[in-house]
């Protein structure tokens, strides 16, 4: 199918997208690069702090430790740090390479701009003027404001708070390949992946401001769906005492008030959840509020572990087989009667796991995940896609070697109580950037679903 088919497809659906935008500072590392950065510190001491594997960074060795255990695992992974201004000074002094949007929101409601989507209304709760100057000048990308008791929507760029305080990620890319030496052994990147710092500040709260919560009903009428991430910021306790509890009950909420007048779809981006507390309690709340959810290998294995399949989930951590990840996804569908799609993307594939009786055929459901695997080649070729036209780079990747065989064991587990789709990955394998493409995927993936559900009601109710 053409570009042009594909992206005919979406153009009349409308979206919003929430929570969590940021700026990522991207430093590009090359193995001099990190060498030089594991000999400022004693080699031991390293390797002893990766054994302790940290979860918050709160001196440089616990990033160094994190950092090369990434590299040496070839495992993306994303670790907060400590709110401290010596360590920020630490990180202030390494030489970024680019600037560019960041964080679940901001990186699909960029992308679906730029694929001219009809309209995305797009909400993150810290908007200064830096960051909303990362998004694209397009005016179908709006911001929901409260002006006089009336909800207006704002060209995202014209809606920003002069007071608002900005949130830098700071996100270490490397390459499949790339080498350093510790302590005397090689040590080389198994994959092309990124490990990111990620900031936490306080007076981000990863929550919808009361005055455009109450219009959350008004927005979600005016959509047909929800892409929903950010909740791996949220901090078990803040300052002021209030708790993740408090926000994640408002976030269910949210999303109820949203499906209040229309029945939307609701996606939930998974994301990398370093606190096993916050980590359950998007579980508990989200997963099992939402009508579609997208994940990592990584992230599944972590799910399973929580609902107590600690077998399953340390066999796909360890072996990779799609086998097992499809065994997962069944696990969720029974588990969570709200859920209808569950989407897996993995460096070789991307996977759609759904129930029998599913509105799309098989044909469909494939599409939405081939659409979805030709932005993930045109992002990880060019870096960024820009505009519609770029889409015909990632076109140009073919698929991977293991295609055929992934389809075949697939359609094995195809039977009458489940529907499952999977589209090999057009692998590119030095990417010129890594950041944000699962993000990519899964809006991908998820809008042209929704795009195909409502053309097939559209035809059904005429
Ligand atoms: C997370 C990170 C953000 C990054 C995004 C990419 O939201 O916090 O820095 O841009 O993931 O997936």
């Amino acid at each position: 199918m053409d570009i042009k088919n594909f992206v005919e497809r979406i153009k009349e659906t409308n979206l919003f997208t929430a929570y969590n935008t940021n700026v990522d500072a991207i430093k590009y590392l090359k193995g001099e690069d990190v060498q030089k950065l594991v000999d400022e510190f004693n080699h031991k001491d390293i390797i002893k702090r990766m054994e302790e594997y940290p979860r918050i960074i709160e001196e440089p060795l616990d990033f160094v430790a994190r950092l090369v255990y990434s590299i040496k695992t070839g495992k993306p992974a994303e670790v907060p740090i400590k709110d401290d201004k010596k360590l920020h000074e630490w990180f202030n002094k390494i030489k970024y390479d680019e600037e560019r949007m960041g964080g679940q929101a901001g990186i699909v409601s960029n992308l679906m701009a730029t694929l001219r989507l009809n309209k995305i209304i797009v909400y993150t709760p810290l908007l200064s003027k830096k960051q909303a100057e990362m998004f694209v000048d397009y005016d179908n990308l709006l911001y929901p404001l409260v002006e006089n008791g009336n909800l207006v929507l704002k060209k995202v760029r014209e809606a920003y708070r002069e007071k608002d305080s900005i949130k830098i990620n700071r996100i270490f890319e490397f390459k499949k390949g790339l080498k350093f030496k510790l302590n005397g052994e090689e040590i080389t990147a198994k994959q092309s992946t990124r490990f990111i710092v990620a900031s936490r500040p306080e007076s981000l709260r990863i929550e919808v401001k009361d005055d455009v919560r109450r219009f959350l009903p008004d927005i979600g009428e005016m959509v047909d769906c929800a892409f929903l991430s950010g909740y791996q910021a949220i901090k078990e306790i803040y300052k002021d005492g209030k708790t993740a509890k408090y926000y994640f009950e408002r976030a269910k909420e949210d999303i109820k008030l949203l499906k209040k007048n229309k029945n939307i779809k609701t996606h939930l981006e998974f994301a990398s959840i370093p606190n096993v507390e916050i980590r359950k309690m998007v579980v508990d709340y989200i997963l099992s509020s939402v009508e579609s959810v997208g994940m990592d290998e990584t992230e599944i294995a972590n799910v399973l572990h929580i609902l107590g399949y600690e077998e399953l989930s340390n066999k796909i951590l360890k072996d990779s087989f799609v086998e097992d990840v499809i065994e997962g996804a069944k696990i969720l569908l029974n588990k969570f009667k709200n859920l209808e799609i569950v989407q897996i993307h993995t460096i070789y594939y991307i996977l759609f796991v759904c129930r029998a009786d599913n509105p799309l055929s098989n044909e469909e459901l494939e599409e939405c995940l081939e659409f979805s695997t030709i932005l993930a080649s045109t992002k990880a070729k060019l870096g960024n896609i820009k505009s519609i036209d770029d889409l015909y780079e990632g076109l140009k990747v073919p698929h991977n070697k293991y295609g055929d065989l992934l389809k075949g064991i697939v359609n094995k587990f195809n039977n009458d109580n489940y529907k499952i789709a999977l589209s090999p990955s057009r692998y590119v394998e030095k990417p010129k950037s890594t950041v944000g493409l699962g993000d990519t995927i899964s809006s991908g993936a998820f809008v042209y679903y929704v795009s195909l559900l409502k053309k097939k009601n559209e035809v059904r109710n005429n």
